[in-house]
């Protein structure tokens, strides 16, 4: 309802404006509104889950909104992309609106204020919803050198994470997503579970390990990332991140921008990649699905497809904030 009249003022700005402003403003007054606390409580990946749904990675890259965000009951808030260093990312304008597809282009270029300043702001509070830290490369590291950055992070975040996510499928990094391929997928996934053994002997608990992919990866190396998922005893899979194609936008203004297209014009992707692994992995590692999600019947579409969580985005932007208690309540 107060959406419906937000939302033209909102539209009528740059949509990283309106980005900036919404969340500024929803830190700022958080304290005014109630707790939307919805209690669908899951458990998944060894964590309980108050509700299934979830904020997708991209929104909260610095986690400076956590607490506002918190209010508007989602059962959990992924913060980053964070790097190592600090990065300013593209140049502006990079985000950009399909209206007309309730899709959205960005290529933000992973622009944050580093891995310190994340972990400032998520601090050792106990929340009433999990976060999951969302890991990426600097632009500066070269690709046959990201395995550093990943470990980096990895080991920063170990302690103040509920979940860490490996996110190797943003289209803006150029060479990201060469990590996806099976033997640069076979090393990261190696040197990350390696490192992993010795934190958890050190802080003596296991941190669940999530990794997240592109909606653009080949039907056909499916099975093989399935089999290094395994192999390697990760927890989560995220399905998926932004897609390259311009399938069913061609035409449309902003189409040609370059970037990682997501919304509803990414909603038959995401269903298909998700019923891909989820015939490949069983159940035995559980997939959040992310990409398109704009409605609570949808939502229960990805749970039958084999989901065991949602990520919200794109649909926020269109639909607004109450899009979270409406999938919530609604499952
Ligand atoms: C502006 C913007 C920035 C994003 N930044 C990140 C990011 O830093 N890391 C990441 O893993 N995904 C990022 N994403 C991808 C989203 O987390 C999500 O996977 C994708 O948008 C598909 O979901 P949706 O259709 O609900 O938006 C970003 C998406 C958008 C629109």
């Amino acid at each position: 309802m107060l959406y419906s009249l937000v939302k033209p003022v909102l539209f009528s700005l740059d949509p990283e404006l309106a980005h900036d402003v919404s969340l500024d403003m929803l830190q700022l007054f958080h304290r005014l509104l109630p707790n939307r606390r919805i209690d669908k409580p899951v458990r998944i990946m060894g964590l309980d889950f108050p509700n299934p749904v979830g904020l997708a990675a991209g929104l909260d890259k610095n986690a400076d909104y956590l607490d506002g965000l918190g209010k508007l009951g989602f059962g959990f808030i992924e913060v980053g992309s964070v790097t190592p260093k600090a990065q300013p990312g593209n140049p502006q304008p990079r985000i950009f609106r399909l209206v007309r597809k309730q899709s959205l282009i960005n290529r933000m270029g992973f622009n944050n204020d580093g891995v310190d300043h994340l972990l400032q702001n998520v601090g050792e509070r106990k929340r009433d919803f999990v976060v999951g830290i969302n890991i990426g490369k600097n632009l500066a590291t070269p690709v046959d050198q990201a395995l550093s950055d990943y470990c980096l992070g990895f080991e920063k975040v170990y302690r103040q994470a509920d979940y860490i996510a490996i996110n190797i499928s943003s289209p803006n990094t150029p060479g990201l997503r060469d990590l996806q391929n099976e033997a640069a997928l076979d090393a990261l996934l190696s040197a990350v579970s390696q490192l992993r053994l010795k934190l958890e002997d050190q802080h003596q608990f296991r941190r669940p390990l999530a990794l997240k992919l592109s909606p653009d990866l080949a039907a056909e190396a499916i099975p093989a990332v399935a089999a290094l998922l395994r192999k390697y005893s990760v927890d989560g899979l995220i399905v998926t991140n932004t897609t390259i194609s311009r399938d069913g936008v061609q035409g449309q203004p902003f189409a040609d921008e370059s970037g990682g297209l997501s919304g509803l014009a990414l909603r038959d992707k995401s269903r298909q990649v998700l019923s891909d692994f989820q015939r490949e992995l069983v159940d035995d590692i559980p997939i959040i699905s992310v990409g398109g999600i704009d409605s609570a019947e949808e939502a229960r579409l990805r749970f039958e497809l084999g989901a065991k969580l949602v990520q919200l985005y794109t649909g926020l932007i269109y639909r607004g904030p109450g899009l979270v208690s409406a999938i919530a309540r609604a499952l």
